[in-house]
């Protein structure tokens, strides 16, 4: 079976983005659980993954995750919607049997659907997010499950994850397209207290979303609740935090240029970084 090639000794956490907006999870996830050791990995030569079909994003996500499987991870968290929403189950279901039973890959939806229905006081729940992320149901679906009968309305935003991905989230162009998607969204459903910011690369237009939103409606990063939860899944799952290593180290890998994801990442962290430059396939 394949994954006796798998290295079986403890290793890092991993986390997978399709660029730099895992690093808004990888941020709070360390600010909680500073102790263990992380190898994160951005699909930055391919980001973004938004626009990009169910097949593509499932067929990258799973390159990725073999791959920080091979470096020495049991536990990989995609801090991403799209891959979350389009290649999660899948992988787990038909992919991990195969791969390393024993091994785990958690998404960042269902921390957040978790939580979100006991912020909404009328329940009215606002989602951003990529148009992957939107299509596939996800959050309606999961919501749902949690919180009969809670109004859910998405809103697809289809250049905000490019915009980041671009430097370009703190320029002026970037409040034409945050405004219009957002008065999109509102246009839905007016009654809408709670908004999701369900893409990891928004937190870096916060401000942005802050000014054309509605002062009373509450906007909610995902980053603390994803990390809540593993915090709370290690506390289930002691068998999985014992081959987590504990040693404080982040690494870094991308498959664009190592020192163009160094530069960029000091936008998402507050610290110097260096990344090695990995191709998937
Ligand atoms: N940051 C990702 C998400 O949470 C995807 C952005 C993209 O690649 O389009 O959905």
């Amino acid at each position: 079976m394949f994954h006796t090639f798998l290295p079986q000794k403890p290793g890092p956490i991993g986390i997978f983005d399709s660029g730099y907006g895992g690093l808004t999870i990888l941020r709070s996830i360390r600010e909680q659980l500073p102790e263990y050791d992380y190898l994160y990995l951005g699909d930055n030569a391919r980001a973004p993954y938004g626009s990009r079909s169910f097949e593509v994003v499932y067929d990258f996500t799973l390159q990725a995750v073999k791959r920080l499987f091979e470096l020495g991870c049991h536990l990989v968290i995609l801090g991403c919607n799209t891959a979350s929403a389009k290649a999660l189950r899948s992988i787990q279901q038909n992919d991990l049997p195969y791969l390393d039973p024993s091994r785990r890959v958690l998404g960042v939806i269902r921390p957040t659907v978790e939580v979100v229905g006991e912020l909404s006081a009328n329940k009215h729940v606002g989602i951003l997010a990529t148009p992957g992320t939107i299509k596939s149901e996800s959050y309606n679906i999961e919501l749902e499950k949690f919180y009969p009968g809670i109004r859910v309305s998405g809103q697809a935003c289809p250049l905000w994850a490019a915009l980041v991905e671009n430097n370009e989230h703190l320029g002026a162009g970037a409040d034409y397209f945050v405004e219009k998607n957002l008065n999109q969204l509102l246009e839905q459903d007016p009654e809408i207290d709670t908004i999701i910011l369900g893409c990891t690369h928004y937190p870096l237009l916060l401000e942005k979303i802050r000014k054309y939103t509605p002062s009373s409606i509450r906007l909610v990063p995902q980053g603390d609740y994803v990390a809540k939860s593993l915090q709370q899944y290690f506390v289930n799952h002691p068998e999985m935090e014992s081959r987590c290593t504990k040693h404080g180290t982040c690494e870094f890998l991308t498959t664009e240029s190592s020192e163009k994801f160094a530069e960029n990442a000091t936008i998402f962290l507050d610290y110097e970084i260096h990344a090695k430059k990995i191709v998937l396939e």
